[in-house]
């Protein structure tokens, strides 16, 4: 490179040595948890986001990686969704963390000083969803065929999830929906554009059209479809049980949706890749998970 060695050896003699908690930038990491109640297990309920958080980062490391690769083979597709799949599930199986380790005391008392913030709120998870998939597959099922050729911003209008954030009393967006648009639905519209020929589905269409052998892939997005569509939201949902459901009345959630009738995922229907499953399976999406999870309540 044209450059003197000896000089740069010289400026390491004078350079600090690098250390585990600069590399990681550990204090800064440690310093991010900001409770905004005395209540103690609030630091663990914002610790788990950002755990969380942080796999939601991790997927989508390996998103961006898959759909931006110039000569993407079977072989580095299915490698890296089999990441995305570890990292869910690490979370599916943590989730017990939430699930039984705060007392529902100071959980109730705390949430009342967060809302109308809600995980619902999450981008990286709706950004996860929208590399995973067609964006049709995420407008709600029962309008998806009255949009199939509509633009990404029709179809935005007819997202999934707008349907489980209206108000219980009025059938008002709520607030904590309005928020979220308001940050990120300009970046959810034009992902959803810039990975219209790129996102998982489409890939693998792609992959079989030029004749590479896809049932490793199709094998492992199979995974990631139950993993994220039915695995991971049941552990989420047994934390709003836990935590929520009181007789005779539930609980409102902070951000306000009716989350018995909505968060369930044989009621959501979210899948990525119907032409994977049968029409057996997909008639009976997420039951026998659900009827598992609630017996094991
Ligand atoms: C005690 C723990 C938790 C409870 C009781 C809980 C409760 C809820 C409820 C009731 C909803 C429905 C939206 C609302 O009205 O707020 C929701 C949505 C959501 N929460 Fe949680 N949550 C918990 C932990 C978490 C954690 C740790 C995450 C991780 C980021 C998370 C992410 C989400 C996401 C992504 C949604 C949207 C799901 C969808 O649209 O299908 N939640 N949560």
């Amino acid at each position: 490179m044209g450059q003197d060695m000896t000089s740069y050896l010289d400026g390491l003699l004078h350079a600090d040595f690098l250390t585990y908690w600069d590399y990681i930038h550990l204090d800064t990491l440690l310093s991010l948890q900001s409770p905004k109640t005395p209540f103690p297990d609030e630091e663990i309920f914002i610790m788990y986001h950002q755990i969380t958080e942080l796999y939601f980062k991790l997927s989508l490391h390996e998103c961006k990686q898959i759909a931006e690769h110039q000569n993407l083979t079977a072989e580095f597709f299915t490698a890296r969704v089999k990441r995305i799949n570890t990292y869910f599930e690490a979370l599916t199986q943590s989730f017990e963390i939430m699930v039984d380790g705060m007392e529902k005391e100071q959980f109730l008392q705390f949430r009342m000083s967060l809302l109308p913030a809600s995980g619902f709120q999450s981008g990286q998870y709706r950004m996860i969803e929208i590399y995973a998939s067609d964006f049709i597959n995420l407008v709600a099922a029962d309008q998806r065929e009255a949009v199939r050729s509509a633009t990404i911003e029709e179809q935005f209008e007819h997202i999934y999830w707008k349907f489980g954030a209206t108000e219980l009393s009025t059938g008002k967006k709520t607030l904590t929906l309005n928020q979220f648009e308001k940050k990120y639905a300009k970046t959810f519209i034009e992902l959803g554009k810039q990975v219209s020929n790129t996102n998982f589905n489409a890939l693998l269409q792609q992959l079989k059209y030029k004749g590479q052998s896809t049932p490793a892939l199709e094998q492992q997005l199979r995974r990631l479809d139950v993993n994220v569509n039915v695995n991971w939201p049941l552990s989420h949902y047994k934390s709003a049980v836990r935590y929520l459901h009181r007789e005779p009345e539930e609980i409102k959630a902070t951000g306000g949706t009716n989350w018995q009738k909505y968060l369930p995922p044989r009621f959501q229907r979210r899948i990525f890749y119907p032409s994977l499953w049968s029409v057996d399976e997909l008639e009976h999406w997420g039951k026998a998970w659900v009827e598992k999870a609630v017996s094991e309540l």
